[in-house]
């Protein structure tokens, strides 16, 4: 009976893995890339050998959940050592940056290498185990990581009652302007965000437009039309994420609850506390959609979206999503805008989850497969800039945005001045 029962078990386990394989045999195909077919994107996607070989999902892989829950769980954490940098910001608050600890003595970089700042996804931070990939590869390709940690997020500090938002870019301005005024001999600032910080990055880049001292940026994983990808995190099995993003949210607040004591409505900060707020949407409800000042969350999800920031891109951007994403999903991917952007280079995999990317050639628990795209890109566009001059310091429109941004500065102290001037006449 016992060897009958074994038998049985062996024979189904053989089955499942049989189909697996092929699955996973069926699923593997080369990513699709769209880019308009300049000698840019040209020289660049030739400088690109992982957009040439075939995306290989490993064997269970090709179950979008499996996979997300599977890169979340077991990925490899490599180990980073962090300094720590608190900004304080405009507004009151502060925002924690982790550089990449450097030592002095031996392989530090140049000063002329450029600067990639990481924005990690909801509630994510630099202890994340894709965010340390993301930094370990960048030394690796000679360039200075840094992680934005958004307010609350990777043990950073929250001083005052407000954390972020899909559309606040206030802090992503800050920091740029920061990481640019830190390194000025860098040859280009870069930035990569995933999920949330995707959208983050795009809405700035597109707010800011020619303005930005980023050459270039990479967004992952992006849920792009809010609207859309809420509503599929109320349906099936996407729900477990919804409930998990947000028991992190309430988490962060419950570290800093005390800032939010007597805050008057609409803010209801006691919601959160008492856990009445079991979703994204219930917890944007009770607090975020008032710390920024929007009437209502559906109002929120479709004037934060970043597909509206896709024509106002002011510099190359890749950007990678996996089809079978099921917090990201393709419904909310603005592939049309994405083809009419010039600036744009879309990537997609058949599969790969939200934030998984578990490829054959890095393992079951390495980095994901966007690493190794990611830097071949980045690398190769600063190259690309460095040769048509228009990238490192010297350039030409660098110079002149330079000038521009000295003539913004002496006219915005002119004003402070002025108004100094004025409230003490008054
Ligand atoms: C998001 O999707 C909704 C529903 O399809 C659509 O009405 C809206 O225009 C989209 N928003 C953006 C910014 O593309």
């Amino acid at each position: 009976m016992a060897k009958l029962l074994a038998s049985a078990v062996a024979l189904g386990t053989a089955f499942i893995s049989a189909a697996a394989w092929f699955d996973a045999r069926r699923k593997t195909q080369k990513p699709t890339v769209e880019c308009h077919p300049t000698e840019f994107n040209n020289r660049v996607l030739a400088a690109c050998p992982s957009l040439n070989l075939p995306y290989q999902p490993v064997m269970f892989m090709t179950n979008p959940h499996v996979e997300t829950i599977f890169a979340a769980k077991t990925r490899t954490k490599p180990a980073v050592r962090y300094q720590r940098e608190i900004l304080h910001t405009s507004d009151g608050g502060c925002v924690a940056l982790d550089w990449q600890w450097e030592p002095e003595s031996d392989k530090a970089l140049p000063a002329d290498a450029p600067v990639l700042v990481l924005l990690p996804g909801l509630t994510g931070g630099s202890g994340d185990s894709y965010v340390s990939h993301a930094v370990v590869a960048a030394r690796a390709a000679g360039m200075r990581a840094v992680v934005f940690n958004s307010r609350g997020t990777a043990d950073s500090p929250v001083i005052t009652p407000q954390f972020y938002s899909a559309s606040f870019t206030g802090d992503t301005r800050a920091v740029v302007a920061h990481v640019a005024r830190r390194y000025p001999a860098s040859r280009a600032l870069l930035a990569a965000g995933w999920s949330l910080g995707a959208n983050i990055l795009l809405r700035y880049l597109g707010e800011e437009g020619a303005a930005t001292p980023l050459r270039a940026a990479v967004s992952m994983c992006n849920p792009f039309n809010l609207t859309i990808s809420n509503q599929g995190l109320k349906s099936g099995f996407s729900r477990i994420y919804d409930l998990n993003l947000a028991t992190s949210l309430r988490n962060i607040f419950m570290k800093h609850e005390l800032l939010w004591t007597g805050m008057p409505p609409p803010f209801r900060p006691d919601d959160v506390a008492a856990g009445r707020c079991p979703t994204i949407r219930d917890f944007d409800d009770a607090i975020t959609i008032h710390s920024f000042g929007w009437p209502s969350v559906d109002a929120y999800y479709a004037g934060s979206s970043s597909a509206l920031s896709v024509p106002h891109l002011p510099v190359p951007t890749l950007c990678i999503q996996a089809l079978d994403d099921p917090i990201a999903p393709k419904e909310a991917t603005p592939f049309e805008a994405l083809r009419a952007q010039p600036l744009a280079t879309t990537v997609t995999t058949l599969t790969g989850g939200h934030l998984g990317w578990v490829e054959a050639r890095t393992g079951a628990t390495g980095a994901p497969w966007t690493n190794a795209v990611m830097f071949e890109w980045l690398s190769a566009v600063v190259e690309e800039l460095g040769r048509s001059g228009s990238g490192g310091k010297g350039g030409k429109q660098q110079e002149e945005r330079q000038q521009d941004d000295v003539a913004r500065q002496l006219v915005s102290e002119e004003e402070e001045v002025a108004g100094v001037v004025a409230r003490v006449g008054a």
